[in-house]
């Protein structure tokens, strides 16, 4: 029995012997399996953009469908650079900054392997979207985390503590990984929080990598402000974003870096032989996708900020106590009111008794007890789904 358990440890790597399945993409298939309204995992389920998906198909009918240059379709990455400059006056270079790659999720890793050395240390603010624990992993470095509380009142913020964050920060400190707006607690990081980490990345020589995806989705006047932007860190930031989820394509698997040009061109090197490149049509859909008008975003938030006030409600119809996302399409939830031992228990319960699938918090927090007692509900849904959902969870009890 010893030698077969060690037979089956020599055939695997060390590094992922601590890692667990991705519990947000599990709950999609505990959803599929009760048949339970899925606000679990991040993705749409209403059709994309009509032109974008046009420009798709006649990028298939025009027979772009070889590979594209490795590091991304000239038009894409022009596209990114002229939108870099008009939201967040940022000048980019299209051929020597910019990196396609499938996805951000392949972005993070890809930035991650190009800078990382054993022995370096980056920071992470928990809870956090959980594949940046296991990407700093996998690229040789530790991950060191700082703690983001949650809101004390409904109109206060998630809030890092700067003495515990200034404390992470010492000379093996690589990177610090940021995630602005923020899944999963909606946070939208403000100019002085930014300059504070900027302070503190000039101190210590360290890189921040910033993963933007949910730039365009902000209520109440949030303001979205790139890191790269501030003084001093446009060569010392990466920052990361993609087509997913302002386009409504998570599917696609388009997402890119910005980058100074010696850490783009170690990007471009990690990026080539992991998977050569991101799909050819659909990085030219991209590039439509980045031409459209202001509008459309403006639609986009809306549409996003009018499902948030619908399923909210309904959250604390059903007895959770809620913290209002300010940006992102998610909301973190408590759900002491429920009695439950942990989180895990809850949404099982929740997936197979009320038919409702939610992400358990501790999925978002290195050490799980920390989110024992928090739930986190994805609303890019329909109207139609929202209104299952809170007519199911509407068979909840809470104990208070
Ligand atoms: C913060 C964050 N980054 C990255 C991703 C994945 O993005 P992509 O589809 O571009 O790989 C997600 C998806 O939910 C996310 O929430």
């Amino acid at each position: 029995m010893a030698d077969a358990a060690i037979q089956q440890k020599h055939f695997l790597s060390d590094k992922v012997a601590h890692f667990t399945e991705s519990v947000i993409r599990e709950m999609t298939r505990q959803a599929m399996l009760y048949n339970a309204v899925n606000l679990a995992q991040g993705f749409p389920d209403f059709p994309a953009p009509r032109e974008i998906k046009e420009a798709a198909q006649e990028a298939i009918a025009g027979d772009v469908n070889q590979y594209a240059i490795t590091w991304g379709a000239k038009n894409l990455r022009q596209a990114i650079a002229r939108q870099m400059q008009v939201w967040q006056g940022i000048l980019v270079d299209p051929e020597t900054d910019v990196t396609v790659c499938c996805g951000s999720t392949e972005a993070m890793i890809s930035t991650l392997l190009a800078v990382c050395n054993a022995g370096d240390e980056v920071v992470i603010l928990e809870p956090f979207y959980e594949n940046y624990g296991p990407d700093s992993i996998l690229s040789g470095a530790r991950p060191r985390f700082v703690k983001l509380r949650p809101p004390s009142t409904s109109d206060s913020e998630w809030i890092f503590d700067e003495r515990e964050l200034r404390a992470a920060f010492h000379n093996h400190t690589k990177a610090i990984i940021l995630n602005t707006p923020n899944n999963p607690t909606g946070k939208v990081f403000t100019r002085s929080e930014l300059e504070l980490i900027r302070d503190l990345c000039v101190e210590f020589n360290v890189l921040a990598i910033t993963d933007e995806i949910y730039e365009h989705i902000l209520y109440d006047n949030a303001k979205h402000i790139s890191i790269a932007s501030l003084d001093g860190m446009r060569d010392r930031t990466v920052t990361i974003n993609g087509l997913s989820k302002s386009y409504s394509v998570t599917g696609w698997r388009v997402g890119w870096t910005v980058a100074a040009p010696n850490i783009t061109s170690a990007i471009r090197k990690v990026h080539d032989f992991l998977t050569v490149g991101a799909p050819a049509p659909l990085q030219e859909a991209g590039a439509a996708a980045l031409g459209m008008p202001s509008e459309y975003y403006q639609k986009l938030a809306e549409g996003y900020r009018a499902r948030r006030d619908r399923l909210i409600p309904a959250l604390l119809k059903a007895g959770f106590r809620c913290f209002p996302p300010r940006g992102a399409y998610y909301v973190m939830t408590d759900i002491k009111a429920f009695g439950f031992a942990d989180d895990v228990a809850f949404t099982r319960y929740l997936v197979q008794e009320i038919g409702v699938a939610a992400v358990p918090g501790s999925s978002f927090y290195n050490d799980p007890r920390d989110g024992a007692q928090q739930v986190r509900f994805a609303f890019c849904k329909r109207d139609e789904t929202l209104d299952e959902a809170a007519r199911r969870l509407g068979k909840l009890r809470s104990k208070t």
